[in-house]
């Protein structure tokens, strides 16, 4: 298999995600090829290291790694400052890198930490999990969250690299898996025909994990983010479509308390509500609708929704992040690789689509 390496492009850095089956073991000489700071610290969490760690310490001999619990709750300032105390104590300076060894979580907490320690360390994520892999890994979003929301503290800071290597994902657990497929399905809806009908094509490979089968699926995923974010690194604009199926499926997740779902999972949900919303209109043909819940079907089986009341779902899109000035800004499908986005969504048309989608009254 041929490694994958995809250029991003942001106007604050420029870097490569490598996408290779055993990067991990060539991590070093990775780090080297990107002149990465050579006091090397690792921040990952107890079960990845323990299921992983091993790998990664024979190919960075003298790198320390600094362990910090990975639960969702976890992700505050506290267990920041855990990783700023573990720095200090061992005199990092300014020749440091710091490298983010887990899913989103940890790299979202640790890349927050390298970018305020010392004004910014160097940053090099090596994503486990299938979400971080083939997005939050590339983007430069980093932060935490605070008590009284998600994400709401943070920063923009590109990583120096991103080394991706499908093997970690063999120990993933499978619905965590599963939830990161859904922003694969995302990315094909929004932007790949041919990504989309290989994920029905092959869906029994990818689910087999095979790394030859899911280095393409990851680099073409990765691609499309880094185009994305090369062209609007703070989100502005065209990086807006990467919120397809996030209007519902962030409020999903918020009248749920951050329970019930796992992220991709109400995203599934949220491109189901988007579809149906654009079928009714006539923006999406009926066929191109029924293809998208057919692949999210036969991935497996969501978590029920029967019970989550449509009226609570309304009223957190009405708190989301992506109204502006009082008006929200919608991801529509037109077609399976295409979008638009509007901003003339009525409550009553996301009313009956999320009632289509099975939603209570
Ligand atoms: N920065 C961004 O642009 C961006 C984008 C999307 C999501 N996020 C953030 O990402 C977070 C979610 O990330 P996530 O879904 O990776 O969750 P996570 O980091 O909580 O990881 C999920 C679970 O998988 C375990 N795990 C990780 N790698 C493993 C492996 N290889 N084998 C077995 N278990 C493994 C972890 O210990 C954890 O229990 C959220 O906080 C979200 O806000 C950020
Ligand atoms: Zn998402």
């Amino acid at each position: 298999m041929q490694p994958a390496r995809i250029a991003v492009t942001t106007p604050s850095r420029a870097y490569t995600v490598a996408i290779e089956e055993g990067a991990i073991a060539r991590i070093g000489h990775i780090l080297d090829e990107v002149q990465a700071p050579k006091r090397r610290f690792i921040v990952s969490s107890p079960l990845v290291w323990r299921l992983h760690g091993p790998r990664l310490a024979q190919a960075l001999t003298d790198a320390e790694p600094i362990l910090v619990p990975d639960g969702e709750r976890y992700k505050q300032l506290p267990t920041v400052t855990r990783v700023y105390d573990a720095l200090v104590r061992a005199n990092a300076d300014r020749a440091s890198t710091l490298i983010t060894f887990g899913g989103g979580v940890i790299g979202d907490m640790a890349g927050f930490a390298a970018a305020t320690y010392l004004r910014g360390v160097a940053l090099v994520h090596v994503p486990t999990t299938l979400l971080a892999q083939v997005d939050s890994a590339i983007g430069g979003k980093v932060g935490v969250n605070h008590p009284l929301g998600k994400n709401l503290i943070g920063a923009f800071y590109q990583p120096h690299a991103v080394v991706i290597d499908p093997t970690v994902l063999g120990t993933l657990p499978r619905r965590e898996f599963r939830a990161g497929l859904y922003e694969v399905v995302k990315y094909g809806m929004t932007s790949s025909p041919s990504l989309f009908d290989r994920l029905t094509r092959e869906r029994s490979a990818i689910f087999s994990r095979e790394p030859s089968v899911l280095t393409p699926v990851i680099a073409e995923s990765c691609d499309i983010k880094a185009r994305v974010v090369s062209a609007d690194e703070k989100e502005s604009g065209l990086r807006r479509i990467l919120n397809f199926g996030h209007t519902a499926g962030h409020a999903i997740e918020a009248v749920t308390k951050y329970r019930r779902y796992r992220h991709g999972e109400a995203v599934a949900y949220g491109m189901l509500v988007a579809s149906e919303l654009a079928t009714a209109r006539g923006a999406l043909a009926e066929r191109d609708r029924q293809a998208l819940a057919d692949l999210i079907s036969g991935m497996g089986p969501l978590p029920a929704i029967a019970d989550v009341s449509t009226v609570q779902i309304l009223e957190a899109i009405r708190r989301d992040k992506k109204v502006v000035s009082g008006r929200l800004h919608f991801v529509l499908p037109t077609a399976i690789g295409a979008t638009a986005i509007v901003d003339d969504v009525t409550d009553k048309e996301m009313k009956q689509a999320l009632k289509r989608v099975g939603f209570a009254k």
